[in-house]
């Protein structure tokens, strides 16, 4: 067995968590305890630690670099720790957020050269790649205004428009480099009808 790899990406608000959550719903449904939801930065108690590090508002001096060498080590444990042990297990791995998203946000958001996270990638993830990245796509100021209501924004939510979408013209760019992986969602809709279209993936893919 060998397992399924599925990452979740697209801008603040778009509905990752909430279409992850509706996924793990439907497919635990048919593979119970077969099925795992983790998230990037993150997944591991080391890796929070250092996802608060990133996210915590006021950590001003660290810059696109960095945040991508502390997304990296947390990516590390997270692979070792969880993602492969449960695709060796042939569970089905459901990721909210994974290295599309270190692209998007610190090679297209923050100028780091892709390159460099390129080569991180191969170091870190040695062949370790998703096996389908479902990308919601929105004009930015939908999901921001999703998540106007969220209590306090943290270091990434307080960027600037403009920001999030050099993040979004990123994600998309790398739709079109990956058209096999990334399939693009219009997280404009509702969230019902976006379920049923990642149903029916889902469904194509030979998992529900
Ligand atoms: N398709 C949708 N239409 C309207 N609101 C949505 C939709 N999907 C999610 N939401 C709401 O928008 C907010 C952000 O959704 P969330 O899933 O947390 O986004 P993300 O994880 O991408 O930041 C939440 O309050 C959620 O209930
Ligand atoms: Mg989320």
């Amino acid at each position: 067995m060998t397992g399924f790899f599925i990452t979740f990406e697209g801008v603040e608000g778009v509905g990752k968590t909430t279409q992850a959550q509706k996924a793990f719903d439907l497919l635990d449904g048919k593979h119970p305890g077969k099925v795992i939801m983790t998230r990037e930065p993150g997944g591991t108690s080391s890796g929070e630690a250092i996802r608060n590090i990133m996210l915590e508002a006021g950590n001003n001096g660290i810059d696109g670099m960095t945040e991508m060498l502390l997304v990296f080590a947390a990516r590390r444990l997270h692979i070792r720790d969880v993602i492969e042990p449960s695709l060796k297990a042939g569970k089905i791995v459901l990721c909210d957020r994974f290295t599309d998203a270190t692209f998007a946000y610190q090679g297209g958001g923050r100028g780091v050269d892709e390159k460099l996270i390129a080569q991180l990638q191969d170091m870190v993830q040695n062949t370790l790649r998703p096996d389908l990245t479902l990308l919601f796509d929105a004009p930015v100021e939908t999901g921001l205004a999703r998540i106007g209501e969220r209590s306090k924004p943290d270091r990434l939510e307080a960027e600037t428009i403009s920001f999030f979408q050099r993040v979004r013209r990123s994600y998309l760019d790398l739709s079109q480099r990956y058209p096999e992986r990334i399939r693009v969602i219009d997280a404009a809709r509702g969230a019902d009808e976006i379920a049923d279209e990642i149903r029916t993936i889902l469904r194509e893919n030979g998992l529900c």
